[in-house]
């Protein structure tokens, strides 16, 4: 687009001012008015981070039922992240923009980056990580991917909005340093290497300030700071004030309410341009930010006729989402090898109601009507194909109501069993209903070669608009896991979750395989993976405590408060307070396993002109099969100015490595990587003096180290 700047103030000049309003808020739910007269369209947006979400009527919250909104569902950004490939980043944001331009939409309300606080945020499933830099390198490819398919991402929520209680009122208290080196680069880098072209305010209040009209966060960091010229968006319902809004440099409200021109920004808004109480450049600043964006979408100007076309639901998608499923799943243990299973097997046990339930339709507003969805009892199926006796049994009770699959209407029509005679079947109570399943898993469990069982949480749990209450597995999955150990100590544990959950079985069980949601082939990679047929790569994103007084969230700051929470833990998130402090967790952050072992060596440190740390060192593939390793570098000052982590993750890099394979791995650390944020500078400062680089397999498994002195 030649002169862009030229062509926004052409077409805002010939806007009238009620034209210029109906550009800024919503007049549907997920879309604006446009301006037919001028040719601007409606700006089409859609949630979410796995998919394009099912349409929605204008101005009810009901869906609009035809069957040509079914997508690719893909799996959730904490899976996303647990591939540590920011290539599949790329690709997975690929899919995504494809899909939203190819359901016809604009904008998609994708990816969110929050921060993984704490293991009850009801959201964390739709978050990357607790380490800020493993979220801006996976943040950034996936937002190019989304944005290569003339639409917009819209990265979310900032900022810190770290829990789901209270989630529109509850007052985030975050000093300056923590906001500066934990909670804002991930969308600063997902705005500055990532070119999103709009950011969404978060509902909750930053230090006394709703984040949608904050003037510190959107005035003076997103606007001043950081030079943002994209678009700020509302959460939906995240505007509480008409002069707030219209001074903040939050361009485009959107709400819940069918009330669409009872806005803040809407009628109210107008009245008040045209009684001269705000100015109408407030409303300029705003729509240019809009037609800016559209520009560059191609929905508006001399390109609108090659923006591209888009499509969902291709083959090419539904692979994609394989590969980041297969390696977004993490392999937390493996002992004696249990791992992977024998396909030359009779009779395979698989347990739990998690290998049959389907997640895809739920989780709040990232739920996804999907085209289909393997589950893991379908995955092991179709791999195993039809001369293995697979069987199931719930396990756990999930419902206590009995779905009515007595009567069926071929017999029914047939007459010959007359169903209608049967005695109505006594109500069992609950604990006969427990031990009814329990009956029926360990008896296939008695008579298995292989017992899997799959379990963990669901969308019941894992959803937006509230937090977890615990740890603690539902259902009483705990006591299922020993009970089937008791009759096969080779029993294998999958489990679903978007958060770390309490393992009191963790030293009795022999193999766990971690999957977070993992989309429409899931089950399709869970069986490739429990099978060999896929060597996993995955590694956490996120440390797995014990228990929630490990976490600092909770021991430390507060989590859940309805009115106030602190953020007193500071910097000391996740592996950086449990490293710290040496906390004894269930898994590190970083960790996980593979079919083959990996050797690191040769580690050697230099400095180039810039006075940039090169670090180098071989990784070697040690087994018989091909695999990929997720290397990881971190960087412990060792006489700190100021209270710092004992070490933070500064590079890594995924290298795929042939059996007996060797290669030379560089990695360079620029002078950022040794910063820390100085309140009173105002600024990122590098403390001279000595720091340990530490080349790890994960944040506890640090195999090679090496001092360096850094003169700032
Ligand atoms: C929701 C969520 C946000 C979503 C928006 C539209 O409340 O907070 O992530 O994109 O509203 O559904």
């Amino acid at each position: 687009m030649s002169e862009p700047n030229k062509y926004i103030e052409d077409l805002l000049s010939q806007m009238t001012l009620e034209e210029k309003i109906d550009m800024i808020h919503g007049s549907a739910f997920f879309h604006t008015k446009g301006v037919e007269r001028l040719g601007i369209p409606p700006l089409m947006t859609s949630d979410g981070p796995m998919g394009v979400r099912a349409d929605f009527e204008d101005d009810r919250w009901v869906n609009i039922g035809t069957s040509d909104d079914y997508v690719t569902y893909m799996p959730c950004n904490s899976a996303v992240a647990s591939t540590w490939n920011t290539e599949l980043a790329y690709a997975f944001g690929d899919v995504l923009g494809e899909e939203t331009r190819g359901r016809g939409k604009d904008m998609i309300l994708a990816p969110g980056i929050n921060i993984k606080r704490s293991p009850l945020c009801g959201r964390n499933f739709e978050y990357m990580s607790e380490d800020p830099y493993l979220i801006a390198e996976m943040a950034a490819p996936l937002i190019r991917g989304i944005q290569k398919h003339d639409v917009s991402a819209c990265v979310k929520h900032f900022a810190c909005n770290a829990q789901e209680t209270e989630r529109l009122w509850v007052d985030t208290e975050v000093d300056e340093r923590t906001l500066q080196e934990i909670y804002y680069p991930g969308f600063k880098a997902a705005l500055d290497k990532g070119n999103s072209y709009a950011i969404m305010g978060a509902y909750n209040l930053l230090n006394g300030e709703h984040c949608c009209t904050s003037k510190k966060l959107m005035n003076q960091v997103v606007r001043g700071e950081w030079n943002y010229d994209g678009a700020i968006v509302s959460d939906w319902g995240g505007v509480h004030d008409t002069v707030l809004a219209a001074e903040s440099e939050m361009d485009l409200e959107m709400d819940v309410r069918p009330d669409f021109e009872e806005y803040f920004m809407a009628s109210p808004l107008l009245e008040k341009v045209k009684n001269g109480e705000l100015s109408e450049e407030l409303i300029d600043k705003k729509v240019r930010n809009l037609l800016r964006l559209m520009l560059r979408i191609k929905m508006i100007g001399e390109e609108k006729e090659s923006r591209k076309a888009g499509s969902y639901n291709t083959w090419a998608h539904q692979k994609t989402t394989l590969d980041v499923a297969r390696e977004g799943l993490v392999l937390l243990k493996n002992e004696d090898n249990v791992l992977p299973l024998k396909k030359n097997v009779k009779k395979v046990a698989v347990i739990g109601y998690n290998a049959t339930n389907i997640h895809s339709n739920g989780g709040g507003s990232s739920e996804i009507k999907a085209l289909y969805e393997i589950s893991p009892l379908m995955g092991i199926k179709k791999l195993l194909g039809g001369n293995v006796k697979v069987s199931y049994a719930p396990g756990y009770v999930v419902s206590e109501k009995e779905e009515a699959r007595e009567v069926n209407w071929q017999s029914d029509s047939t007459q010959y069993f007359n169903s209608k005679s049967e005695e109505t079947k006594k109500q069992e109570t609950l604990e006969e209903k427990k031990e009814r399943f329990w009956k029926e898993a360990k008896a296939i469990a008695q008579d298995a070669d292989e017992v899997i069982f799959v379990g963990g949480l669901s969308h019941d749990f894992d959803t937006e608009g509230a937090d977890r209450a615990g740890m603690e597995l539902p259902y009483g999955q705990d006591e299922i896991i020993e009970k089937l150990c008791d009759v096969n100590p080779n029993t294998v544990v999958v489990m679903f979750a978007g958060s770390p959950v309490k393992m009191p079985w963790k030293e009795r069980v022999k193999a766990i395989l971690w999957s977070y949601y993992s989309g429409m082939e899931g089950g399709t990679a869970i069986a490739e993976v429990l099978y060999g047929d896929v060597n996993p790569s995955g590694k956490l994103a996120e440390t797995m405590p014990k228990s929630l007084e490990q976490c600092s969230a909770h021991s430390i700051g507060t989590f859940g408060n309805k009115d106030v929470v602190k953020f007193s833990e500071g910097v000391m998130v996740g592996y950086r307070h449990y490293d710290t402090v040496g906390a004894e967790v269930h898994f590190p952050f970083g960790h996980g396993l593979s079919y083959t072992t990996y050797s690191y060596s040769g580690l050697e440190i230099k400095k180039n002109t810039q006075n940039d740390v090169i670090v180098s060192f071989s990784v070697k593939n040690e087994g018989q099969l091909a695999g990929k390793e997720i290397v990881q570098l971190y960087v412990a000052p060792k006489a700190p100015s100021v209270e710092r982590p004992i070490h933070e993750l500064k590079v890594f890099t995924k290298v795929a490595l042939e059996p007996q394979e060797s290669k030379e791995i560089s990695l360079i650390l620029s002078g950022e990587a040794f910063s820390y944020y100085n309140v009173e500078q105002k600024a990122f400062v590098v403390d001279s003096g000595i720091y340990e680089l530490q080349v790890g397999a994960s944040s506890r498994d640090i195999r090679l180290r090496m001092e360096v002195e850094v003169n700032a």
